[in-house]
């Protein structure tokens, strides 16, 4: 796949920007980049607070000749590119269902998916947000999201991103989407994502839907990506979206 990089000085959100030159018949691979976000978006309405060079923003065109079922797997391929190019910087990343990554368990990626009909048919933007430092997170955060900075003790300048970040970056998603596409990419994906994710099985969580929360023990991936969770009430719940928190335990 072949990128081209649209950068922005300042933008209201690369996502809605990547949404609207999809529409006009943009060609897979068109990516949106901007050094700050004035309505950066966040997964389940919230918003993705952007301030200047404080964070990478990245979004990408996709035209996914897949089954409409196996769509939602295309977030876990990016979080498996973004995992890995986080570890060949020197981090230990975790993938936390569906695909924020985190470090030392606070969040330092975030990835949005969102998809639109156009004449061309169906695109999908993928939209990345990685923390290059902690110094300008709102309160509400603070405590729960780190950073490139706070994890290395290395500042990120803007000029050396492009390098560090984004070209890695890009060379893993194109891999992984590739991959996805390839026959039984689908089970590939997963078991990359599985081998990545402490979230896979066996996790103690706090599941909060739009309409309800529950706790149980995290039991693997559906073929689509959703995750299994035994219920604390021995029921099996199926999750297609909705927040997962780890429960602290008497060892933590
Ligand atoms: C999440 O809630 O974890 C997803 C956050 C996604 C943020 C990124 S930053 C680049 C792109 N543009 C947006 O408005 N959102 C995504």
């Amino acid at each position: 796949m072949n990128f081209t990089v649209l950068r922005f000085d300042s933008i209201d959100s690369t996502n809605t920007e990547a949404l609207k030159h999809a529409r006009l018949g943009a060609d897979e691979g068109l990516c949106i980049a901007a050094r700050q976000q004035t309505a950066g978006r966040g997964r389940r309405g919230r918003n993705w607070v952007s301030p200047r060079d404080a964070g990478f923003y990245l979004s990408i065109v996709l035209r996914p000749q897949l089954d409409p079922e196996t769509l939602p797997l295309i977030t876990l391929a990016t979080a498996i590119a973004v995992h890995d190019t986080l570890a060949e910087i020197g981090l230990k990343p975790d993938i936390k269902w569906p695909n924020d990554i985190l470090v030392g368990e606070k969040k330092i990626c975030g990835i949005l998916a969102e998809t639109t009909e156009t004449k061309e048919g169906l695109a999908i933007i993928v939209g990345i947000g990685i923390n290059l430092t902690s110094k300008r997170f709102p309160d509400d955060i603070a405590q729960s999201a780190t950073s490139i900075e706070a994890e290395t003790g290395r500042a990120m300048k803007f000029s050396t991103l492009e390098t560090f970040l984004e070209q890695p970056l890009l060379k893993l998603v194109a891999y992984w989407y590739e991959r996805l596409l390839e026959p039984g990419g689908a089970a590939v994906v997963r078991d990359e994502w599985a081998s990545r994710s402490t979230y896979f099985s066996g996790k103690q969580v706090r599941v909060t839907l739009s309409n309800e929360s529950f706790t149980g023990v995290t039991d693997g991936l559906e073929p689509n990506g959703a995750l299994r969770i035994k219920r604390d009430d021995s029921q099996l719940a199926i999750v297609q979206a909705g927040d997962v928190e780890k429960l602290r335990t008497d060892l933590d």
